[in-house]
C-alpha cells in the first residue's frame, strides 16, 4: 500500500520520480476497481463503491492521499525548491482528476451495461472505455442518408379469380340474391346422398372426388371428403330457412384432376338457387340470359340444352354465344378457336330443383318449385382476361397477377 514519503531530494529528477512512484501506485489501485467493474458477477452497488473508496483515498479533501502529498511535500521543501514541488504536485494532482474522471465513467458504464456486455468487453480487452470514440463511431455506422428514396411496400390486389367470383355475385345480388357460403370439407350426405346421389349410384363417377383417410370406422354418409360442387349449401340453406330461397354461393370445389391449362383439382363454382311458390323453367331461363347479359355484354345470347344432374330435373347446360367470334363460329375467314367454330360455349349447368331434395329438407314438393345453377368461375375468369392456361392463376408468380393490379 502507498503510503506518502517524505521527500529529501529536490532535483527535478529526483521530484518526477516521486511523481511517478504516486501514479504507479495510483494505477495499480485503480487495475482492482477495473476488476470489480468489469466482473459480471458483482453489483451495481459493489462496482460503484469500490470507485469511490479509490477517489476518497486518494483526492479526499484533507485526509486523501494528494492532500498529504501536497501538505508534506510542500511543507517540508526549502524556499528554493518550492516552485518546483508546486509544479510537480500540481501536475500530479491534474494527472489523477484526468485519470478518475475517466475511471468514473468506465465504472458507470459497467455498473448498468447487461452481463453479456460485460463478458464481451472483457474477451475484446476493453478496459477503459472512451466514450467519445464510441459516441463517434455509432455516428457512422447510425448515420441516415435521408435522400434515399423510401422503401414503398407494393400494394395488393384483388386475384382475378376473386374478383370475377364477385362480379358474378354481384349480378345476382343486384337481382334481390342474398350470400351464402359452407364448409370446403364436406360429409358424403351433403355432397352426394341428400342431392339424390344414391351410394354406388353411377352418377357420383362424374366428380372425380376427393375423400379424406382414415373414415371407414364411420356411417358412409358421415365421411369427409372435398366437396366436389357448391350444390350442398343448397341443402344447407334450405335446411337452414323456408321459401321463399334466392342464393348465390361463390366457393372453392375440388376434384381429383390432373393440373393441365384447361384442368385444375381446386377450382371455384358460382352456384345459385331459387325456391319459392310458381317459380318455372321460364324463371331460370329469364333470370340466367339476364345474368349473361350482364356479364358479357347485352348482345349475348343464351342456349339451354337437356342434359343430366341428379338434383334437378329437367336439368340443362347453359351455352352462351361465343363472345370472342360474335357467335358466328369464325373470325374473319379463320376457324374461332374459343367456341371451336359452333358460335356457342357452355358455360353452366342447371335446372329445376328435384323434387326429391325437398323431402331431405321438408319442404313441401306441391306448395313449391325451383331452379338451380352452378358455373364454373375459373374457365368464365380465363375468357373474360384471356387467360389460355389456368394454372397461371394458381402458381402465384407475381408477374402474372401484378397484371390485374
Ligand atoms: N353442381 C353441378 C356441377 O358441379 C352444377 C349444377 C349446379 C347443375 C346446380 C345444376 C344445378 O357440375
Amino acid at each position: 500500500m502507498y503510503s506518502v514519503p517524505k521527500l529529501d531530494d529536490y532535483s527535478p529528477a529526483a521530484l518526477d520520480a516521486r511523481m511517478q512512484e504516486a501514479l504507479s501506485a495510483y494505477q495499480s489501485e485503480a487495475a482492482e476497481v477495473r476488476a470489480v467493474a468489469g466482473d459480471p458477477s458483482t453489483n451495481i452497488v459493489e462496482k460503484t463503491g469500490a470507485f469511490k473508496r479509490l477517489r476518497d483515498r486518494w483526492m479526499a479533501r484533507q485526509t486523501g492521499l494528494f492532500a498529504q502529498i501536497n501538505d508534506v511535500w510542500l511543507r517540508s521543501a526549502p524556499p528554493v525548491a518550492i516552485r518546483d514541488v508546486g509544479l510537480v504536485v500540481n501536475k500530479l494532482r491534474a494527472i489523477l482528476q484526468t485519470r478518475l474522471e475517466e475511471l468514473q465513467r468506465h465504472v458507470n458504464f459497467c455498473a448498468l451495461a447487461p452481463p453479456e456486455t460485460l463478458v464481451r468487453m472483457e474477451a475484446a480487452g476493453i478496459g477503459t472505455l472512451d466514450l467519445e470514440a464510441v459516441e463517434q463511431s455509432r455516428l457512422k455506422t447510425d448515420a441516415v442518408d435521408i435522400t434515399l428514396p423510401g422503401i414503398r411496400r407494393p400494394l395488393g390486389a384483388e386475384h382475378p379469380i376473386v374478383r370475377t367470383m364477385n362480379d358474378i355475385v354481384g349480378v345476382f345480388k343486384a337481382m334481390g340474391y342474398s350470400v351464402a357460403e359452407g364448409p370446403e370439407i364436406e360429409t358424403d350426405y351433403y355432397n352426394f346422398e341428400s342431392l339424390n346421389f344414391p351410394p354406388n349410384h353411377p352418377a357420383r363417377d362424374m366428380q372425380d372426388t376427393i375423400f379424406l383417410g382414415g373414415q371407414e370406422q364411420k356411417a358412409a354418409r358421415d365421411r369427409l371428403l372435398l366437396r366436389t360442387h357448391t350444390s350442398p349449401v343448397q341443402i344447407r340453406t334450405m335446411e337452414k330457412q323456408k321459401p321463399p330461397v334466392r342464393v348465390v354461393i361463390p366457393g372453392r370445389v375440388y376434384r381429383n384432376d390432373a393440373p393441365d391449362a384447361t384442368h385444375s383439382p381446386m377450382f371455384h363454382q358460382v352456384e345459385g338457387l331459387a325456391v319459392d311458390a310458381n317459380i318455372t323453367f321460364c324463371d331460370l331461363k329469364g333470370s340466367l340470359d339476364h345474368a349473361m347479359k350482364s356479364l358479357f355484354g347485352s348482345s349475348v345470347k343464351t342456349r339451354f340444352r337437356p342434359s343430366f344432374f341428379p338434383f334437378t330435373e329437367p336439368s340443362a347446360e347453359v351455352l352462351i354465344s361465343c363472345i370472342f367470334c360474335g357467335g358466328s363460329g369464325y373470325q374473319g375467314p379463320a376457324r374461332c378457336p374459343n367456341c371451336k367454330a359452333s358460335g356457342w360455349i357452355e358455360l353452366l349447368g342447371a335446372g329445376m330443383v328435384d323434387p326429391a331434395l325437398y323431402g331431405f329438407v321438408g319442404y313441401d314438393p306441391e306448395k313449391y318449385s325451383g331452379f338451380a345453377f352452378g358455373m364454373g368461375v375459373d374457365r368464365i375468369a380465363a375468357m373474360l382476361y384471356g387467360v389460355t392456361d389456368l394454372q397461371l392463376f394458381f402458381n402465384g408468380d407475381v408477374r402474372f397477377l401484378e397484371q390485374f393490379a
